[in-house]
């Protein structure tokens, strides 16, 4: 069986992989023309983002030689899965295994932006800093604040619990079904609420048609002059210039991206603001995380070879 595994991962996953199938490991992302190629020349792959296996991709390709697509990552809305079904593939993906860890990310940044963390590390580093000053630097404080979660799946609960446990926090949520994160959560009826009245703004919906600019200029207008806003899903979730406009006019006290619309591209205007920390989309990187999720992904592909439906079957 013919496998392309399409970025390099763990090394003892990869070995497995090479003890089972036939690897070719790729190196840089699939163009829509690339994924399409891809599709009818391996009997399975392991994606990851920035894959373009879109409806177009599989149109291209006919009947695909492919059967499964074992992604590597939670977020699969590089795959169109109904185009996918359509064509006889099977899409798995990898939750569970990077709940915390990306969970933590979120906490990084929600810490970081409310104490100017990235203006204060790139003064000390411009040799800048003038030393502890009473009304230096000041930032939010994070204990006892509201926290609202856009979204609460998997990740929204793992960063609510770290919210309440960890920071006193009040926490609300918004979401389409009511959730038991085993914490006190008040679900509030419209993402406007949620806006209205979180001090920080955590947004952890999948990527995907239903939640495209779901955080727009109005819901970013309503949220408090002092408020905070992180994102740690997909970058498409979120109006960028919206977010941008925002924190250049103070209309927000600052921001925490992780993800961005046109990664890795990241707007010549965000990189210019103090008052936003960026990361390189690192929710999931750890090295226990990447592993295990690999891992998964692997997992996934030999089941469906030896004829066991997959157990993180999303289609
Ligand atoms: C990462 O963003 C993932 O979807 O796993």
């Amino acid at each position: 069986m013919k496998l392309l595994i399409t970025r390099p991962i763990a090394q003892p996953v990869l070995d497995q992989a090479r003890a089972r199938f036939d690897v070719t490991l790729g190196e840089a992302p699939l163009s829509e023309e690339e994924a399409s190629s891809a599709l009818t020349a391996y009997d399975a792959i392991l994606p990851t983002l920035g894959d373009a296996f879109t409806a177009a991709a599989f149109d291209r390709a006919g009947t695909p030689r492919t059967r499964i697509l074992g992604n590597f990552g939670v977020g699969y809305n590089h795959i169109d899965v109904a185009a996918a079904a359509a064509a006889g593939v099977v899409v798995t993906n990898t939750p569970d295994v990077l709940t915390d860890a990306t969970a933590d990310i979120g906490w990084t940044l929600i810490l970081a932006a409310a104490r100017r963390a990235g203006e204060g590390e790139r003064l000390v580093r411009a040799g800048q800093w003038g030393g502890f000053g009473p009304q230096s630097l000041l930032g939010t404080h994070v204990t006892g604040k509201v926290l609202g979660v856009v979204g609460m799946g998997r990740i929204g609960q793992a960063v609510a619990r770290r919210g309440h446990h960890g920071f006193g926090m009040d926490v609300i949520y918004f979401n389409r079904s009511e959730k038991d994160a085993g914490l006190p959560a008040r679900q509030v009826d419209t993402l406007r609420d949620l806006m209205v009245q979180a001090d920080f703004v955590v947004v952890t919906v999948p990527g995907g048609a239903r939640t495209t600019k779901l955080i727009d200029a109005d819901a970013l207008a309503a949220m408090k002059p002092g408020g905070i806003f992180v994102n740690i899903s997909r970058g498409e979730v979120v109006d960028e210039v919206a977010l941008i406009d925002a924190l250049e006019r103070g209309a927000i006290a600052g921001a925490g991206l992780d993800v961005y619309e046109a990664e890795p591209h990241v707007p010549e205007r965000l990189r210019a603001l103090e008052n936003c920390v960026l990361l390189p989309h690192l929710g999931s990187a750890t090295v226990e995380t990447r592993q295990a999720m690999g891992q998964m992904a692997l997992d996934n592909i030999i089941s469906f070879a030896e004829g066991r439906d997959p157990r993180q079957r999303v289609n």
